[in-house]
């Protein structure tokens, strides 16, 4: 099969399509034939050499994947071959999606919605999974109550009010949009200041759920004022946030928007495209056709 395999730690570069061996199916395991994946943050945190220890090289790295199930392992029971599947890939330790055929723990396979094509359900896995664990797990987000998200124009599904952080004060701004009251719940991707002055546009008892790791020391002393409650939340694989997702996207309630589509030999074009999105005008997530059934 071809893998896009990251052959050293550097620029986007840094990969090189290669025929490798297809991977053996173990009993609770299922091969699954990849027709999209997706690039985040974290495959050009781990090219750039943020997470050398976790990962040895060459690698294969990639964490979403949606496809078609071709082997079952000898006690799989819950899926066929030729069902439709999606999911994120267990993250370090095993190899990723940038390949041709995965073999994964059946426990974190997904049924890939019915309405969404290969390249719409590999654009959610991973930060559908971490929103469902963010909003709905750890912050308990309720019907009617109102939610900042720090970042949304990533891979944004749409807001009641946008802030342009670059033009506007969004303490001020969540204080105009909620006449003061501030919001229940708000949603970190970037960190930083961003994750210290939060509390500033937080509703008393709210709750910050944060996805970034930074080095240096925060300040949080703005959150006691506000009675706030901090999560942190590093992604866990498994199936029922997918099927939780799933369903949220065949009611029509999540819609994916895709920013760029690649083939899976162009994948340091993917890479530099997302590290240089903003200026390049990208919105949405940059998939990989790996199939070839968009002819991208
Ligand atoms: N802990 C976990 O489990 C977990 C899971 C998933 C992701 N993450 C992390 O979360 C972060 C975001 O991931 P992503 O997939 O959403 O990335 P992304 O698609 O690159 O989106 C990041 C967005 O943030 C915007 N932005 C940059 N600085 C900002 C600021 N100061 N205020 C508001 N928005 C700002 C960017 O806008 P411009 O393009 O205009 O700069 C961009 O739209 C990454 O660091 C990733 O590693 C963590």
């Amino acid at each position: 099969m071809k893998a896009a395999v990251l052959t050293r730690f550097g620029g986007p570069h840094s990969f090189e399509l290669r025929d490798v061996a297809v991977p053996e199916v173990g009993p609770r395991q299922v091969r699954v034939r990849v027709h999209a994946t997706a690039v985040n943050p974290l495959d050009y945190q781990i090219r750039r050499g943020d997470y050398t220890n976790y990962v040895p090289l060459p690698a294969i790295i990639g964490h979403d994947i949606s496809g078609v199930i071709e082997e079952l392992g000898s006690d799989v029971h819950e899926f066929a071959v030729g069902d439709e599947v999606y999911y994120t890939p267990k993250i370090f330790g095993e190899a990723g999606s940038y390949a041709e055929q995965h073999v994964a723990d059946v426990e974190l396979v997904g049924r890939k919605p019915r309405n969404l094509t290969h390249l719409e359900a590999a654009s959610l896995t991973l930060v559908g999974g971490t929103v469902w664990e963010a909003f709905v797990q750890r912050a308990q987000l309720q019907a009617g109550e109102t939610i900042l998200i720090h970042g949304g124009a990533g891979g944004s599904l749409g807001a009641d009010e946008a802030i342009d952080f670059t033009a506007e004060d969004y303490v001020e701004a969540v204080a105009r949009v909620t006449d003061g009251a501030g919001v229940n719940v708000i949603f970190d991707t970037i960190g930083g200041d961003t994750l210290t002055q939060s509390p500033l546009a937080l509703a008393d008892a709210g709750r910050v759920v944060s996805l970034v790791d930074i080095a240096q020391p925060q300040n949080l002393i703005e959150a006691w004022g506000k009675n706030a409650a901090y999560h942190f939340v590093f992604t866990r694989q498994n199936r029922g946030k997918l099927d939780a997702l799933t369903d949220l996207v065949e009611r029509g309630l999540v819609k994916p928007v895709i920013g760029a589509t690649l083939p899976l030999a162009r994948m340091g074009e993917a890479h530099e495209l997302l590290e240089n999105g903003s200026a390049r005008g990208l919105r949405g997530k940059v998939v990989i056709d790996v199939s070839g059934e968009a002819g991208a």
